[in-house]
């Protein structure tokens, strides 16, 4: 019987590649960028199964491209990218990589939120551009994050990894998500608050919740204001849950008092974007995963459900169920 094909979508870690290799025929875009469009559907089209990142945007186009394709495997927690009621009219799995990620992730949010606070970014520069003045009392003052109050979007797994590193923080955390979340209440002490009371009381706002209808330019000119004149907001989301000109405007009067984002509107983010302009952002290129142990896990655990899929066998983290399937 022949085997399964499969596509990867781009460079991914070796283990992933032979774990693919050892159950599929496999094509692979052997390059550190997205293959183009064109090419990208051209091979799916002729593929059981694609392993994808979340810059292949799957939606009605690629399903009508590649009509063979049984399973589409994400290597990102977050799935804006698929048009999931989509795959799951057309009888087309979908999966993703929770979990694996959370830790490293959470890391991430909490560099950017220490980074702002204490002015690290600025800092640095200020010394490269040979403009370190003399010291006094005033100089360089951040926001203390010991003792304060974080307020967390978003009680997912990355969001409840953002908390428990507060508890060494000895800080009060408050969190807003859909539904509430007993663990954190019960685990981490956290307390619930609706939303605006949580941009109103949070010293630090930190936005984890993935990119839905429902937080699309979740963050504007309206929420900033509420928030204190020394906070610190910091999304490791997806760009799109902020209007980054309204944030420009926002951190201009200072309110909140600074900003770090790992994820923008536009990836990657142009060089003239004006936030970076401002002494009182900082920036990461999407670098919230990018470790090599968690990139290895991601791509092995997109792998094992691609092959699951291929073979017959329920994938291990999916993200739609498909209720005619037997
Ligand atoms: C990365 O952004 C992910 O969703 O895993």
């Amino acid at each position: 019987m022949s085997k399964p094909r499969a596509f990867i979508s781009r460079r991914i870690p070796q283990p992933a590649i032979d774990l693919i290799a050892a159950a599929c025929d496999y094509g692979i875009w052997d390059d550190w960028m997205a293959a183009p469009r064109d090419v990208f559907l051209r091979e799916a089209a002729q593929s059981d199964g694609v392993l994808v990142m979340p810059s292949e945007q799957i939606n009605e186009e690629f399903l009508d491209a590649a009509p063979r394709v049984k399973i589409v495997a994400n290597m990102a927690v977050g799935y804006d990218n698929i048009d999931v009621p989509a795959l799951t009219r057309r009888g087309v799995l979908a999966t993703n990589t929770p979990d694996v990620l959370t830790e490293t992730t959470a890391d991430i949010a909490w560099a950017l939120l220490m980074a702002a606070a204490r002015r690290v970014v600025e800092g640095h520069k200020t010394i490269e551009a040979g403009q370190w003045g003399a010291w006094h009392p005033f100089y360089m003052l951040g926001q203390d994050v010991y003792g304060a109050t974080l307020g967390i979007v978003g009680a997912g797994r990355i969001g409840a990894a953002v908390a428990r590193r507060a508890k060494a923080f000895n800080m009060r955390v408050l969190y807003h998500n859909r539904r509430r979340a007993p663990h954190l209440e019960v685990a981490l002490g956290a307390e619930y608050r609706a939303f605006d009371d949580l941009l109103r009381e949070s010293d630090f706002v930190v936005m984890t919740a993935p990119l839905t209808d429902e937080t699309r330019g979740l963050f504007g000119a309206r929420e900033f204001a509420l928030m204190k004149d020394t906070a610190v907001f910091v999304n490791v989301a997806r760009g799109g849950v902020v209007k980054e000109a309204d944030l420009v405007e926002a951190l201009k009067r200072g309110r909140p008092w600074a900003a770090g984002l790992d994820v923008f509107e536009v990836e990657p983010t142009p060089k003239d974007n004006p936030l970076f302009e401002l002494p009182n952002f900082v920036g990461t290129p999407h670098i919230g995963s990018a470790t090599l142990r968690t990139r290895t896990a991601m791509a092995m655990l997109a792998a094992q459900n691609l092959v699951n899929v291929l073979t017959g066998k329920p994938p291990l983290t999916p993200i739609n169920a498909l209720p005619n399937r037997v």
